[in-house]
This record gives C-alpha cells, structure tokens and sequence, in this order.
C-alpha cells in the first residue's frame, strides 16, 4: 500500500540482501520494500549499516546474497552510474558536482545538448532555469555552482539526479549541515518528488525530522532489519528503543552525572577584548571561566565556526587581545594555542580530522601525543587503555582497536575525532558540532562526557545547531547573527524559546 492506502506495486524492493566485510556482518538479510510517492526513512545506530544497504543498490559495493528488483524485474547494479542508468539517483551529502563550472552545466553536464556539434549554451541556461523552477528554486543559472550555499547545491544536484534517472532517489544524511529554514525548503522539493511518483529513501539521524516527513521507517540495528512501521503507528519512545534495543534511559542508567554545582570557578581562563577580523567577524568580548561551559547559538553562517577559529589561531585576529589566566597572549596560530593547553574539535571533521589509513587506537590517541611531544612516547598499554576506554563510553562500533578508520561508518569516525579530543585533555576545549552525524544513543553519552569535564574544571565552548542540547549544557550562552555576537544569555535565562527570541531580535 501506499500512503493514500491503496495497493501499489513496490517500485524497489530488496529481499535477503547481505554484505559481508573482512571482519564484519556489514548487513545481514535485510528485506527492504520502496513504493512510488512514499519517503521511506531509514534509521539505526552508527554502524548499523544503512549507508552499505545503499551502497549495495547504488553499485558502489557488490553484495555478496540475497536479490534486488526494480518494478519487479532483478537488477545488478555494478556502479553508481550503472544505476543512474536504471534509474536510480543518489545525492550524498558531499554535492558530487564541478564548483567552478555553472549551475546549468552542472545540471546537464555529460549530456549537453548540442547544435552543429558546438554545446549549446542558451539551451542549456533556459532548460535549467525551468527545471529548477519547477521546484520553486529561481536562481541565475549561468552562476558557478560555488556561489551557492551547499544546501542550494544540493538541491541542484538532487534535480540532475531525478532529471537524469526519476524513479528513486537516495538522499544519506542529507540535512546534516543544513538550518531549519533549509531543511524545510529540501523538504519541500521531496514532497513535491513524491507527488510526481518517485520513491525516496532517506537516511537521518534527526528524529524530529523523520516524524515531520516519513511515510515509512525502517530500522536497521546490528546489520539486520529489527523493524518497519507506517509512521503514523509509531512513537518517538517506540523508535528509539527499537534502535537502540534497550530504553535509553536505562542505557544511561548507571552513568547518570550529578548535577553540576553552578557557580563555575570565577577564575577566568581566557579573556578576549575587541577580537575581530575584518569581513569575518566584528568585535566581542568573551570570558570562559574554568568549569564552565559556554554555548554558541546562531543560524548557519551567523559566526561561530568564525570565533572558533580565531580563538584557536586558525585565523588570525586584526583587532584586540587575548589573555590567558590573566596573562597577555598571542594567538596567532593553533600551535600556540595548544601550547596555552586549547583543543579544538573541528566541525568537518572528515576534511580536518581523519587519518583513514591509521587505525582506531592511533586517531585516538594522536592530540594527546601531540600535545605531551613525540619523544615522551605514550606506552603501549596506555594507548589501549585509552582507546578502549573511548570505545566503550561512545560506543564505537569495531571489531577492534586496531581496525582502519576508513572502515568504519561515518558516524564512528566522527566519534574517534571527538574521542581524540576528549582525551587529549587539554584546559580548554573547543568542540564545533560534537553531535553531528551521531546516533541518539551515543549523542546522550556525549553530553554527559561534556558535563563531566567541565565537572573537572575545563573550560569548555561548545557550538550546536541543537538547542535542546545547548541549553542542557550551557552556563551561558552566547548569540550571534550576521557575524555579530548580540549578546548572551546566562543561568536560568537560557531556553529554547529565550535563545530563538535572541536570535531573531532586532
Ligand atoms: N569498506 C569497509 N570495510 C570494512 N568494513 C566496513 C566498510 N564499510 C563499512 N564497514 C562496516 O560495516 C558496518 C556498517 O557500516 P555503515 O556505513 O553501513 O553504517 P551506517 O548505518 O551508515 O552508520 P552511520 O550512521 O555511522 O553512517 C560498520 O561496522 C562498518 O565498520
Ligand atoms: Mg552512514
């Protein structure tokens, strides 16, 4: 049936499908059905293998049983072109597209109409322009694509993708970096891809948003299908338990942290006055204070990556100054600031952070390393300690220590760049989107490790797009707009509704 509830023929459908890794069950007999019009969600813990169930119907790895049909009929995809071909689309949330050619090229690209065998360009600019508007987006085409935000890149590249093949699109994590008012306008071209008939599975980590768009939810724990349901008989309680396949609460249980003592020690640990970099970020004051730990709030692009980063010496200040426990510094590049004892947990963490060759325990234990020097090495059974440690309190799904990064999931490497920077135990941590790209168990544990440093007297700045967790965490919460801190929130003042009302302020 579909969502009118009328009986349909499924438009894909997998059955018995399985993947098999050197030392893992990737996917175990997974069943999986896709009807015409229906967005069909799948959820599950990192490492659960939602991501190889697509790669598998994309041709981007082989399985090794079980059958896929597509309208009935087997295929074998054998590339994710091959697919395409066969009609099957897939957009990750790295826009596979040419930045520096325009966006009508972009759209057409590889099949550009031609007239006296030249390309023909004015064909290209005005068949783009309808086809993108045709799903509410008007923009100057003959642009390059880079001049758009990633959230309009994907939506060009997720238009190619249904213009080339419209039967079914795939969409991995696709709202993982993109604002609430850039989710809707995705959300908005997916209900209009339903309308015309195409299927779309969607994989996200964000429950709100597959209770605001999912026809269907299918839930993958282990490599095995442990679930599917029709939205409407599910419960958000329900969801996640099946996911976790324990309640989440008692999967906290006994790691339940006393609630901090307010009153963070005054001492200040850094002291910014007037910092700024022109076109990047106006001046603010900023104090963090032993134990405390200070939120950052704002829209996408409002500014808080762009303190992060000047804090941490990636960019350099053109106004102010800095101290240091009181002491005057010069924050000119990330060396020093480590040298000062700062830790930075980058927000893109699989351009800034991942060494795929290297194995689990070596990404871990390598800012701790950096930070004590090369020549006072970290004994062996102290780095297993570690990354044993890390393993267990995030949950990182491996067979061992030992595994390559580049074998995990997405949402476990993230976890092992996070890992590197909790244990790196630096006296003040900056941790950009810690919870990015992380499954609902371990995002709980996450905050907990996060309250219990501080706990121990680290000062902490955290930024989030969340703001459930800003306001579980934070002692004060700064707000920013525009590349502009507008002031901040402190104690009791701080809640959801407070921090939105800041934000939009005038
Ligand atoms: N190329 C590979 N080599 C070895 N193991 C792999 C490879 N790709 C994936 N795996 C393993 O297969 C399992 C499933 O991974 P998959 O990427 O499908 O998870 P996922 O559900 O997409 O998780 P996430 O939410 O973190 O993206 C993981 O245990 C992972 O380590
Ligand atoms: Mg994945």
């Amino acid at each position: 049936m579909n969502t009118s509830g009328q009986e349909t023929k499924p438009l894909l459908e997998v059955k018995g499908l399985s993947k098999v890794f050197p030392s893992t069950v990737a996917l175990s007999e997974v069943d999986f059905t896709l009807y015409p019009g229906d967005v069909h969600v799948l959820v599950g813990e990192n490492g659960a293998g939602k991501s190889t169930l697509i790669k598998l119907i994309t041709g981007v790895h082989h399985k090794d049983g079980g059958v896929i049909l597509l309208e009935g009929k087997p295929i074998e995809p054998r590339s994710p072109r091959h697919a395409q071909e066969l009609g099957i689309s897939t957009v990750y949330q790295e826009v596979n597209l040419i930045p520096t050619m325009s966006v009508a090229e972009n759209i057409f690209l590889g099949r550009q109409p031609m007239r006296f065998g030249m390309i023909n360009m004015r064909a290209i600019n005005q068949q783009a322009k309808q086809l993108l508007r045709g799903f509410g987006l008007d923009i100057d085409v003959t642009r390059n694509l880079s001049s758009y935000s990633v959230a309009i890149q994907q939506i060009i590249a997720i238009v190619r993708g249904v213009d080339l093949s419209a039967k079914v699109l795939i969409l991995d994590e696709p709202t993982s970096s993109l604002d609430r008012h850039e989710v809707e306008r995705l959300f908005s071209v997916i209900r209009s891809l339903k309308q015309r008939g195409i299927g779309i599975i969607l994989i996200t980590h964000f429950l709100d948003q597959v209770f605001e768009i999912a026809d269907r939810i299918t839930v993958l724990r282990n490599g095995h299908k442990v679930g599917e349901h029709r939205l409407a008989e599910l419960t958000k309680v329900q969801l996640i338990t099946e996911m976790l396949g324990k309640e989440l609460t008692a999967a906290l249980d006994n790691k339940q942290v006393t609630a901090r003592e307010d009153g963070a020690s005054t001492k200040p640990f850094l002291e910014v006055r007037g910092f700024a970099r022109h076109g990047m970020i106006e001046p603010f004051n900023l104090v963090i204070r032993q134990g405390e730990i200070v939120g950052l709030a704002g829209l996408l692009g409002s500014g808080r990556t762009e303190i992060a980063h000047l804090i941490f010496g990636i960019d350099q200040n053109d106004q102010g100054e800095a101290f240091v426990k009181g002491e005057q510094v010069n924050l000119s590049s990330p060396r020093k600031a480590i040298q000062y004892g700062f830790g930075l947990c980058p927000e893109d963490r699989k351009v800034e952070g991942i060494i795929g060759e290297l194995s689990v325990r070596e990404n871990i234990i390598l800012a701790l390393q950096a930070r004590m020097g090369w020549f006072n090495y970290l004994s062996r059974q102290k780095q297993d300690e570690l990354a044993t440690q890390m393993i267990e309190a995030l949950h990182i799904v491996t067979p061992d220590a030992e595994k390559p990064v580049k074998e995990l999931s997405g949402g476990n490497q993230q976890k092992v760049i996070l890992a590197r920077w909790l244990v790196s135990n630096p006296e003040f941590l900056i941790l950009d989107e810690p919870t990015r790209g992380i499954d609902v168990g371990a995002h709980a544990e996450i905050i907990q490790i996060i309250k219990r440093l501080a706990q121990e007297g680290k000062a902490m700045m955290i930024i989030s797009s969340e703001l459930a967790e800003i306001v579980d965490y934070s002692d004060r919460v700064v707000v920013l707009r525009d590349r502009k801190k507008l002031g901040e929130l402190e104690g009791n003042e701080i809640n959801e509704s407070t921090i939105m009302q800041a934000i939009a302020a005038n």
